[in-house]
């Protein structure tokens, strides 16, 4: 019955890598310093491999040595057996050092490969860790073509990205695994790293430092796109907020303006500014609701709105008692943005 449940559990994680939708592994590296971080883990596993296996047939050895001769009382105190102990014991150590400066001087290499992927970047992106979601600004000289929106990266398979990082409130950690290795979001302290998808897919990231209540729903999904679909996708993102023409979502976009969500979210081109939660102007498009937690369609996103804290408790968003009609003309009009 348990191994049963357990190959179930296995089986699932398997599909769900296999969709890629979920994708989130560090064996399974699409960029250039994933790998090198995944050819240092395979250094290391077969180094620890090795160690392993050289002291477990040397105890094996002995034992059996002791087995077929054992030792005299008189015997225990000989020169020679303590004077070929203490070679061994030197040689042992000598061996140990050895191997730890060669792990070290692998991965002081791989740390310098991963500091800089380029003199200049394609595209940045300015990432800012919150309790528990992820604001994503896209950069540009122009400020109307500046980007913004939430729990998602777009970028173009191939190119040196700069994400730029910093946090709200807590200690957050930016890690996409397929791509990089993990960064720190220190409050009060900026820093960068840099990634680039040399394959097409969507890379799952998950915040990767203790960081409250809900840490465990803070995910980030990185896709990478060929160039003339990122283009695309960017400049649907750069375009206000659509005007909706059916009577269910303009009563939605009246109930979102009116009504509580517009002190926290910002929709481009209505009346809601606010800029404590995600920015909500391209929201259909996405992937997620709540940074990963429940797939974006209608049904989740109005359990969503009508009850956040039953689904993410401690979240900032308060429930939202709305008439039933309010509500599903709101998700109407949400879900017309794209
Ligand atoms: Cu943010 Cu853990």
């Amino acid at each position: 019955m348990r191994l049963r449940h357990h190959a179930t559990i296995a089986l699932l994680l398997w599909a769900s890598s296999c969709v890629g939708y979920d994708h989130q592994s560090a064996l399974d590296p699409a960029g250039p310093q994933a790998g090198s971080v995944h050819g240092l883990w395979y250094l290391m596993l077969g180094i620890s491999a090795g160690v392993y296996v050289v002291v477990v047939a040397a105890l094996l050895l002995v034992i059996r040595r002791r087995q077929a001769h054992p030792l005299e009382p008189d015997e225990t105190r000989s020169r020679d057996r303590e004077a070929r102990a203490k070679r061994v014991v030197v040689i042992a150590g000598a061996v140990t050092v050895g191997v730890l400066f060669v792990v070290l001087l692998a991965d002081l290499a791989v740390a310098r490969g991963l500091t800089r992927l380029a003199t200049s970047p394609a595209l940045t992106i300015r990432v800012t860790g919150h309790q528990w979601w992820w604001d994503v600004e896209y950069e540009d000289s122009i400020p109307q073509r500046r980007v913004r929106l939430a729990n998602e990266i777009h970028l173009p398979v191939g190119q040196p990205v700069l994400v730029k990082l910093q946090s709200h409130d807590v200690i957050h950690s930016f890690w996409v695994p397929n791509l990089a290795g993990k960064r720190d979001l220190i409050p009060g302290h900026h820093t960068e790293t840099w990634i680039r998808a040399d394959r097409p897919g969507v890379y799952r990231s998950q915040c990767a430092e203790f960081c409250g209540l809900q840490h465990a729903k803070m995910a980030l999904y990185v896709v990478a796109e060929p160039r003339d679909q990122f283009d695309a996708w960017i400049a649907r993102q750069r375009t206000p907020a659509v005007t909706p023409n059916d009577t269910l979502a303009i009563r939605g976009k009246g109930v979102l303006e009116s009504g509580s969500c517009a002190l926290c979210h910002t929709v481009t081109s209505t009346l809601a500014r606010g800029l404590v939660g995600p920015n909500l102007t391209h929201v259909g498009s996405r992937l997620s609701l709540a940074a990963g937690t429940l797939p974006n369609t209608p049904g989740y996103l109005a359990g969503w709105i009508a009850d956040p804290q039953t689904i993410k408790p401690g979240a900032q968003m308060p429930p939202n008692s709305l008439t039933p009609e309010d509500l599903r003309a709101l998700v109407a009009y949400l879900s017309t943005l794209r």
